[in-house]
């Protein structure tokens, strides 16, 4: 049984838990406002609102129903286009049409959910932010201007909220369904009603006995499994990780950073943590997916889909990060970088999930990077992506990590062109060196996403890139002629 509030009802269904919320919505509740595009999480015109209860506020998020099984949204609030309307055209709706933001209409449901979901969330009121809300979405035939005009209306809607709490002043203002307000306290009922099983189930519990036997399959967000598998995944028999509050913290103990496996991308990204060792997230986050796909993509299945371009598996590879794995009742540590064996191939029993990464934060004298080149600069998947940890004693190099995707069948530690670094005084020879050494690592092949000589040039571009934006002052602009 799954159990939610749907728009303004309170749902219960015994459909399977591997059932997508958009068949769900759409064929067992006629709400048919939420589109189907392209049913891989691309277009957005199947986006929902997922809200949940969080340090006693709802926190709202977009997701696209297309790869969002039911087994995911249980205990949780579920906003559809016909969940915002008022009686007439709300002011969101009504910035659409002032603007002439819409023509043939397909995509503007999910537009509408994606700004709704702006207003609903503490973000700055400015049209950056609104703008950036919609990032997951595709018209075909409006334009953008016209859509970024009516964002920048929605966001002068949102202009004098100040403090105030953002349901509140949705509701307040008449921007969103006055229902809204109640959802807090029905959440906290519902929770009640579920007894917390969800929220509270314990790790070290042993697993049912067909996960201990290897059967069926961990889901976390699903933006892999539904995309591969769509159809299959209804009536596989899945154990679902990404509503399971204790796997998605990000937290600290002394230099240690422990996530959850369920963490998503945006968990990290609003994470105080991430703020504080990576400022420069927030910007290299921005060329991972979109705002949709990054509410639900773990960190967890980043790593288990093993694709050799994961760019959060780039990212914690630099960071040398450990995996705790655990089958409900035995536990084993392993190095991120030991996980994988070829293509596709881990070093992972069936039975075995993640139950925690952890890694070392950097210190005052490590720097770290992360950069990557898609065919797009937005929306797209990296070509070539790679990472760096470097940790200075002065002029030398104590110690360093470069990790590189899209360059081999796995995602890949350079551990000889690491290890050359260390010890070393940081000079532009050493870095055109490391490059050399680097090409001596890596086997791409030609493929759709650049020919062979094509990535192992960006793989050593990326890597002097990385050396530039660390260390400004070094003279190393000329090197990326070479
Ligand atoms: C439109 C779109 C754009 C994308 N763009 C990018 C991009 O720019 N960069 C990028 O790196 N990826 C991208 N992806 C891929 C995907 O979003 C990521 O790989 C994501 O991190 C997968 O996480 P998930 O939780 O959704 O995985 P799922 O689909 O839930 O699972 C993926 C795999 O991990 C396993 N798994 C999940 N959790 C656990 C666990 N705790 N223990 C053991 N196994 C587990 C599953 O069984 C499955 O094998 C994109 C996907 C889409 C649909
Ligand atoms: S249908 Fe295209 S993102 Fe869901
Ligand atoms: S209005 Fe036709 S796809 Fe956007």
């Amino acid at each position: 049984m799954v159990e939610f509030i749907l728009n303004n009802k309170e749902v219960s269904t015994d459909l399977p838990r591997g059932m997508l919320l958009l068949d769900f919505v759409r064929y067992y509740k006629n709400l048919t406002g939420t589109k189907i595009g392209c049913r891989e999480g691309d277009c957005g015109a199947c986006t929902v609102l997922i809200g949940e209860l969080q340090n006693d506020e709802v926190r709202y998020r977009s997701f696209t129903s297309c790869l969002t099984p039911l087994g995911n949204i249980d205990g949780k609030h579920v906003v559809t286009i016909e969940g915002v309307n008022m009686s007439g055209l709300n002011p969101v709706q009504q910035a659409m049409c002032d603007n002439s933001a819409t023509q043939c209409g397909f995509c503007t449901p999910g537009f509408i959910v994606s700004l709704a979901g702006f207003c609903l969330s503490d973000k700055q009121a400015t049209q950056q932010n609104a703008i950036a809300a919609v990032d997951g979405n595709i018209c075909r035939c409006t334009g953008y201007k016209s859509i970024e005009r009516a964002a920048a209306q929605v966001a002068e809607l949102m202009q004098n909220r100040g403090e105030e709490e953002p349901i509140k002043f949705v509701t307040n203002n008449n921007i969103l369904p006055a229902y809204f307000s109640t959802i807090k306290q029905r959440l906290k009922s519902l929770s009640l009603l579920l007894n917390g099983n969800l929220h509270k189930a314990n790790l070290n519990s042993p697993l049912p006995r067909r996960e201990r036997a290897g059967e069926g399959v961990f889901v976390g967000g699903g933006t892999d499994l539904y995309v591969q598998k769509h159809d299959e995944m209804k009536h596989t028999h899945s154990h679902f990780m990404f509503n399971r509050g204790e796997l998605n913290s990000v937290s600290k103990k002394s230099n240690k950073c422990i996530i959850g496996p369920s963490a998503t991308v945006t968990d990290l990204y609003e994470s105080e943590i991430f703020k504080e060792y990576f400022p420069q997230f927030k910007k290299q986050v921005k060329l991972v997916s979109s705002t949709p796909i990054r509410n639900m993509a773990t960190i967890g299945g980043n790593f288990i889909n093993a694709s050799p371009i994961g760019d959060f598996t780039i990212f914690f590879l630099a960071l040398d990060a450990t995996l705790v794995l655990s089958n409900g009742t035995k536990k084993r540590e392993l190095p991120l970088r030991n996980l994988y064996k070829g293509y596709k191939t881990l070093d992972r029993k069936p039975e075995e999930f993640i139950a925690k990464i952890y890694f070392d934060l950097p210190d005052r004298n490590t720097l770290f990077n992360f950069d990557k080149v898609s065919k797009r600069t937005n929306l797209d998947i990296a070509s070539v992506n790679s990472a760096i940890s470097i940790s200075m004693k002065g002029d030398v190099i104590k110690d360093a990590h470069i990790s590189a995707g899209g360059v081999g069948p796995v995602p890949m530690l350079l551990k000889k062109t690491s290890s050359y670094l260390a010890g070393k005084v940081l000079s532009e020879e050493l870095i055109t060196e490391a490059t050399e050494i680097a090409q001596s690592e890596i086997s791409p092949i030609s493929d759709a996403r650049g020919t062979e000589e094509y990535k192992r040039l960006l793989l050593s571009q990326l890597i002097k890139a990385h050396f530039i934006t660390l260390f400004p002052t070094l003279k190393v602009e000329e090197l990326l002629l070479n």
